[in-house]
């Protein structure tokens, strides 16, 4: 099993800025990844330089070409990170603007009266455009409900309301508010086999920092992230899509190649700072691994992430030398149960008779960054039914380390 050992952890935090750090507040733990997690330093040298570059694309000059091929070169490291061996990658405004786009446009081109499918579990972003765009469209919107017990959605509910009428369907492959993930390649397969020509689009924005993306086995059409939630930075998002959804009618201008799905110019150094992920995955996955083949290194790297990343969220759950943990703490509650093989580096948690607002901010001020999750618009898909108006989230990433969970669990039990 590749693994983290505490020496490659030091080189793995010298890859990423403010890790310790908070220009802001000083010194914390950074427990708020699944709001945006770090950014690798080599992500910002990136960005500056591309910054500075005044020329356009698809221009007959030296600085063009070369922006050119540094767009080339990041889709094709793209398609080895999440292994897509056809369809295309390209960038939009954010990981909600590309779900918008990719749901609308597989509602308006389904046949009127047939169905969406989608998931209670998910995120608003693929939730509010299937319910949105389905209405518009003249088709019925059929929602799974996921289980409120361990906070994910399986296949059987899936496979349960399944018709050979369905000619859309959303699936969220890691939830952001329980942290649990979702079997995607079987519910993508549980679909096909009922509906074999629906669209399926997956929203893999909070399950992308967990390695582990295999788009040519899941048999899918659409799938988003939001670079800065894998180490890149914020103001773009990328969508992959398969060969027969880039050619389904979509907005575009007129006359442009029918595959053409990008609006207006590209932010080179956005792309190029992809490419600077996935060599920081392949990095990882060498120092992990003996694999020689790229693709290899960051399956390897994937694999020691999740390891990590379980081993940390059971000390957060289990205890960690003395201190207790989560599940032994008399006034708190684990959202999505204790032992939960879905879970992905993620804790939400709820303490008894403390607003978890307050909780927040207690942990702020002893330097812990964590986030609220409140029953609203974003979560309450998951609190309601639970009865919580709130919980807190915390959300980890492989570059954290025991030391940082101690910290965590001596402050949370020291809680007033
Ligand atoms: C699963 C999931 N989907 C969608 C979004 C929205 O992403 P963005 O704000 O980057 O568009 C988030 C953000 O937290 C998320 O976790």
């Amino acid at each position: 099993m590749p693994e983290i050992t505490p020496a490659l952890l030091d080189e793995i935090r010298a890859r990423f800025a403010h890790v310790d750090a908070c220009p802001f507040q000083g010194p914390r733990v950074f427990f708020e990844n699944a709001g945006g997690a770090l950014t690798l330093n080599s992500v910002v040298d990136t960005s500056s330089k591309f910054a500075a570059i005044p020329d356009n694309q698809g221009r007959d000059n030296p600085a063009a070409h070369a922006l050119v091929a540094v767009i080339d070169k990041a889709k094709a490291d793209m398609a080895k990170f999440m292994n897509a061996s056809s369809g295309q990658f390209f960038c939009g405004e954010s990981g909600t603007e590309l779900l918008f786009r990719m749901i609308r446009t597989a509602c308006v081109n389904a046949p009127k009266g047939s169905k969406v499918i989608g998931s209670s579990i998910e995120h608003p972003a693929s939730r509010s455009a299937a319910r949105r765009w389905a209405e518009i469209a003249g088709l019925d919107y059929v929602n799974v409900q996921h289980d409120d017990a361990n906070g994910t959605v399986d296949v059987a509910a899936y496979e349960a309301l399944l018709t050979p009428d369905v000619a859309v369907a959303t699936i969220l492959h890691t939830s952001p508010v329980t942290g649990m993930g979702v079997d995607v390649e079987g519910i993508a397969a549980a679909i096909r086999r009922v509906a074999p020509e629906a669209v399926i689009i997956v929203d893999g924005i909070q399950h992308a920092a967990h390695g582990r993306i295999d788009i040519a086995s899941y048999g899918i059409d659409g799938y988003a992230i939001s670079p800065y939630k894998v180490f890149s930075r914020h103001g773009f998002g990328i969508g992959w899509i398969s060969d027969r959804f880039s050619t389904m009618p979509h907005d575009q201008l007129i006359g442009a190649a029918d595959t053409v799905w990008e609006f207006g110019t590209r932010d080179t150094g956005a792309y190029a700072t992809m490419s600077d992920v996935v060599d920081y995955f392949d990095w990882l996955g060498g120092e992990v691994s003996d694999a020689t083949d790229r693709r290899a290194r960051i399956v390897a790297a994937g694999a020691a992430i999740h390891a990590h990343e379980k081993r940390l969220t059971d000390a957060m759950i289990h205890g960690t030398g003395n201190l207790k943990g989560l599940k032994d703490m008399d006034r708190v509650t684990l959202i999505g149960g204790v032992e939960n093989p879905a879970r992905e580096g993620l804790v939400s948690i709820v303490v008894d008779g403390v607003p978890s607002p307050d909780v927040v901010t207690y942990l702020n001020d002893r330097g812990i960054r964590t986030h609220t999750r409140k029953a609203d618009h974003y979560s309450g898909n998951v609190l309601d039914p639970l009865g919580y108006a709130d919980a807190i989230r915390v959300s980890l990433c492989h570059y954290n380390s025991e030391h940082e969970v101690a910290h965590f669990l001596a402050a949370l039990d020291d809680m007033p």
